[in-house]
């Protein structure tokens, strides 16, 4: 690691620990086009996304970020020509055993949030085992959104209150935001603090629609392969100057 990696390892000082976001959201976007600008195929810059996803992973631990959940694979994401579908599977796959050493070393607890029991038999495998052996780690909740999807999400979860309504365990005038919480793919985890999307796009393509009710957002150009610590860096800076109102008036103007 040169002596620059090394510094950046440390918070930076302009950043105060006290107002950094719990939980950040990235929707990794821009792979294509980061390789499609060098000429190479498309699954070149998803190749490339894993490794940057690699180092965000530890830069959000060195700086004590408590959460972090990236978007890796959309329901939609299926629309996709089937060889870069297979390609994607099977990367998602060969990083979860390739990372397993390394969340063991930094203590991160790995979580698939998504609709996992459709996922090819020896991802799911992957995914069952990464979870279970990181499942009592505190240094980072890292959630991989695979095969996730918003919309899908809220009527899976509509679909396990009905079961419960149905078997007469709730009432419908019983049912909460926390009722429903409990049974998003999320349950447990706070909602993001600060949404990242790479590569420009001012959309939110499904991603955790329950979630993000008061997230900040924060979109940059960088494609994704090429969003390193100085872009998370910059990201953390603009988060710490919104004013998050939730709703109502600051300061004592009428
Ligand atoms: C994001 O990069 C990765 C996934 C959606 C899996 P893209 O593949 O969407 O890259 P662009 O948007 O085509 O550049
Ligand atoms: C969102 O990116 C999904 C992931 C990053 C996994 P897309 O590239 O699929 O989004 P759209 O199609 O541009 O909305
Ligand atoms: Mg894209």
């Amino acid at each position: 690691m040169s002596a620059t990696s090394t510094a950046l390892r440390q918070l930076p000082a302009d950043l105060n620990r006290d107002a950094l976001p719990k939980h950040v959201a990235v929707i990794m976007d821009g792979n294509g086009r980061w390789a499609q600008k060098r000429k190479l195929p498309r699954i070149m810059g998803h190749h490339r996304g894993a490794d940057t996803l690699h180092d965000l992973v530890l830069c959000c631990k060195d700086w004590g970020i408590e959460s972090l959940t990236v978007y890796a694979f959309s329901t939609e994401n299926w629309r996709r020509p089937e060889k870069e579908v297979n390609f994607l599977m099977l990367l998602i796959e060969q990083m979860l055993r390739r990372e397993m050493r390394f969340m063991e070393e930094e203590e991160v607890r790995l979580r698939v949030v998504g609709n996992v029991a459709a996922l090819p038999k020896a991802l799911r495998k992957e995914v069952e085992e990464s979870m279970e052996r990181t499942a009592h780690f505190k240094s980072l909740n890292f959630n991989v959104a695979t095969n996730y999807g918003g919309r899908q999400e809220i009527v899976q979860a509509c679909q396990a209150i009905a079961t419960q309504v149905q078997a007469g365990q709730l009432a419908p005038g019983e049912i909460t935001e926390q009722h429903f919480e409990q049974v998003l793919y999320t349950a447990g985890a706070t909602d993001p603090d600060l949404l990242i999307r790479t590569s420009g796009e001012m959309r939110v393509s499904n991603f955790l629609l329950w979630q993000l009710a008061y997230s900040e957002f924060y979109v940059t150009d960088t494609l994704w392969p090429d969003f390193d610590r100085e872009e998370f860096h910059k990201a953390l800076v603009a988060y710490q100057d919104r004013d998050r109102r939730y709703g109502k008036v600051t300061g004592s103007a009428i």
